[in-house]
């Protein structure tokens, strides 16, 4: 297509040439009869192009032109249909994304790099009373006030959620969620989880509930079977009523640990820090475990367990000492259970030592260990490795969900490293926040 323009384009100057000189001639001028064609054939050209210019700012119509200009105007013709093709299709992609976040329950918000909002969907106005006329362009931190949600946007670490009241309102919990795209640029998703937070609420009570409810009966079962454990019995009867008793104390020990459990959970949990010891909180944990040795259900006792504790004195905690000593005693208590290997006694130390981000405060054992896909699961409600091996011991599940809960008052976590068949060691990090040497203030 391109060659026949090209030989279109040499043959019309070349015709056009030809006749000038042949006119030339007939006055004895061939040369100046060519060079008038050339000119002549420039100008046409320049007009064509001047055309195509016109053309080009849509000033005109396309040149018709069986030339190069012709060809060229083909081209931009196709080329501009299969632009806009393509234009059509992407803004209705786009409309269609929009409609999408449109329709979307949870509010969608976009902000720039200066945390002004660029565009927000209907469910943002409705969550938190953004109105379309007044509030885009503000910034974010002008319309969700809460000082919890500014210290969030500040940050560069978005990977958690955060969940706060309504600023618009009172009766709705939102949970907010920003994530970075673009360049700098940050899309903001709240979503009600007003409902969520009341079916959680109701299973917490009903759990505290239920606990408190069983207590009184098991106090009076457990009354009535210690006075048949001293009655003399025939040996069958005895051993059955022992096997209750010991059953009774695990029922009563999982009641103790769901209500500890559901007082954790509660809204006034985290609330009335104070400065308490270290050294004296161990030391008390350590020695009430001393004489602790776990019984199997067959009655058959564990060998007696090597403690130590090297706590340094005069180092203060910011926080609840009855909930730091229960994560201290859930973690020994365990390390004693299940930090025992081959029949020999197990050996727990408790170490605490001082690193950058604040104090790490350690329980390891050189026990039986624990296959790492079980890592990640240990600190769910009732998760157990072995039910078989775990009953021998007779525990419920509970303890480190417990020891979780009290780390999170503290704002620590709890980390699990083990190797299979050389032990485990459980650790977390008090921040430098909530550390004090003694009589510094
Ligand atoms: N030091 C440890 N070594 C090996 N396994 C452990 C250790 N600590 C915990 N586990 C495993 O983690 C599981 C969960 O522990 P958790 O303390 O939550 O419950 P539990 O000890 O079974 O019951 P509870 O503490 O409520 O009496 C245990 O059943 C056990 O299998
Ligand atoms: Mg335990």
């Amino acid at each position: 297509m391109q060659q026949i323009a090209w030989q279109r384009e040499l043959l019309r100057i070349v015709i056009i040439v030809a006749l000038a000189t042949a006119t030339g001639m007939s006055f004895e001028q061939p040369f100046w009869g060519a060079f008038l064609g050339l000119i002549v054939s420039q100008v046409l050209m320049l007009k064509r192009l001047n055309e195509l210019y016109r053309w080009s700012n849509n000033q005109g119509s396309a040149p018709q032109d069986g030339g190069l200009v012709g060809y060229s105007v083909d081209i931009l013709v196709r080329r501009e249909r299969s632009l806009n093709k393509k234009i059509d299709k992407q803004g209705k992609q786009l409309k269609r994304i929009a409609e999408g976040i449109e329709s979307l329950k949870d509010g969608v918000l976009i902000v720039n790099q200066a945390g002004c909002m660029t565009s927000f969907n209907r469910a943002s106005c409705h969550l938190l009373g953004l109105r379309a006329d007044t509030d885009m362009g503000q910034h974010i931190t002008n319309l969700i006030r809460a000082p919890r949600f500014v210290s969030y946007f500040k940050q560069a670490d978005y990977s958690d959620v955060i969940e706060l009241e309504s600023p618009h309102r009172s009766n709705i919990t939102v949970q907010i969620q920003v994530a970075q795209f673009g360049i700098d640029q940050k899309v903001i998703v709240v979503r009600d989880v007003t409902e969520r937070q009341r079916v959680e609420k109701m299973r917490q009570t009903f759990i505290a509930d239920v606990s408190h409810e069983l207590r009184t009966p098991l106090t009076v079962i457990n009354g009535y079977l210690e006075m048949l454990e001293d009655a003399d019995l025939n040996p069958g009867i005895s051993r059955a009523i022992k096997q209750m008793s010991t059953q009774n104390e695990r029922m009563k020990s999982l009641v103790n640990d769901l209500l500890h459990l559901s007082k954790l959970e509660s809204d006034n949990a985290g609330i009335g820090n104070d400065w308490f010891e270290l050294q004296s909180l161990c030391a008390i944990s350590v020695d009430q475990l001393r004489a602790y040795r776990p019984t199997s259900l067959t009655g058959e006792k564990f060998p007696e367990a090597t403690l130590s504790c090297d706590c340094v004195s005069g180092i203060e905690i910011l926080g609840f000492s009855e909930e730091f000593s229960s994560v201290l005693i859930n973690l020994i208590t365990n390390a004693i259970k299940y930090g025992h290997k081959e029949g020999l006694a197990a050996e727990v130390k408790v170490t605490i030592d001082t690193l950058d981000e604040g104090l790490e405060i350690a329980v390891t054992d050189q026990g039986e260990g624990i296959a790492s896909n079980h890592l990640s699961r240990l600190t769910e409600r009732f998760y157990r490795i072995d039910e078989s091996r775990e009953s021998t011991v007779g525990g419920s599940g509970l303890g480190l969900a417990i020891v979780r809960h009290a780390l999170d008052h503290h704002d620590a976590q709890l980390k699990i490293e083990s190797v299979l068949g050389e032990g485990s060691r459980f650790s977390f990090v008090i921040p430098n926040e909530r550390i004090r040497m003694k009589g510094s203030v």
